[in-house]
């Protein structure tokens, strides 16, 4: 197989994984993916399409209107004169440095490492997730565990690779048997992500998970009621989705999954 078609091939994976349109082949078969019945194109029934308007193939709409204006969150930022060793942590490691001593919470007490979150300096995107998980915390690393290989897999079916992106989470140690991190974890916890977004400045933020929408957008409002909103923190977009946790567990998920994140590609320069 031609490199071309080995990465043709891998691209439709990638959208039948997610749930994605129907991509229509220029001698009009589809190799429609949204179903998923796990067929490779070549292999799969022709079937014509007759929504004409996708016959010219790729399955990105650049015309579809972008979602409404949604929630703006604006917290205070650190005061730069102030003695709190977080807000003279210039650069990314200083702040993992100071996370990796962290007892702020109670969360110090059950982590084998902590996990601050791991990317570029000049990432355009960061994806924020719940809290470390098992694997997560033997290895310090973000979503490094099944939900992580689906994120490598939701980043590269929008054309991102995952060492291009800035990837971290709400809470920086595991809580105990995964469960939701609490009010007051959160609370402690969040300084830290904020500082990151203030030190990278991304174009967007892709919040995945009702954790990280309500923490960065500061409501308690559901996640469905939050997804195809551009909402903002500290004027940054924030695309709300499903955590790949969830995916896993609900595949009808994947489909509006990927609407959403085709929606944060759509906002990167
Ligand atoms: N789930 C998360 O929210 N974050 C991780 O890093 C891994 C799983
Ligand atoms: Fe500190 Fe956050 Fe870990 Fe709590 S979860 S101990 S606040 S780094």
């Amino acid at each position: 197989m031609s490199d071309g078609r080995a990465l043709a091939r891998e691209f439709l994976e990638q959208q039948r994984l997610l749930g994605g349109d129907p991509v229509i082949l220029s001698d009009s078969r589809t190799v429609g993916l949204s179903d998923g019945d796990g067929a490779l194109p070549s292999e799969r029934p022709t079937v014509r399409s007759s929504d004409a308007a996708r016959s010219d193939g790729p399955t990105v709409r650049p015309t579809d209107p972008l979602p409404p204006s949604g929630i703006s969150y604006d917290p205070p930022g650190g005061d730069l004169f102030s003695a709190d060793p977080l807000h003279q942590a210039a650069s990314l490691d200083a702040l993992a440095a100071l996370v990796a001593t962290c007892t702020k919470c109670r969360l110090c007490e059950g982590r084998r490492h902590t996990v601050p979150g791991e990317g570029p300096r000049d990432a355009r995107l960061v994806v924020v997730g719940e809290g470390p998980g098992r694997v997560e915390d033997q290895t310090g690393r973000p979503f490094v565990g099944p939900a992580g290989e689906l994120l490598t897999k939701i980043l590269a079916a929008i054309d991102l690779r995952r060492d291009h992106v800035f990837i971290c989470n709400v809470v920086k140690c595991r809580p105990p048997e995964n469960r939701v991190p609490q009010y007051d974890e959160i609370a402690a916890c969040v300084p830290y992500l904020f500082h990151q977004i203030d030190v990278l400045k991304p174009q967007v933020i892709l919040a995945m998970g009702g954790t990280a929408a309500q923490t960065l957008l500061n409501t308690k409002q559901s996640l469905g009621t939050l997804r195809n909103q551009i909402h903002r923190f500290r004027g940054i977009p924030v695309i709300v989705t499903y955590h790949p946790a969830a995916l896993l567990r609900n595949p009808h998920w994947k489909k509006p999954t990927w609407d959403d994140v085709r929606i944060a590609r759509r906002l990167l320069a």
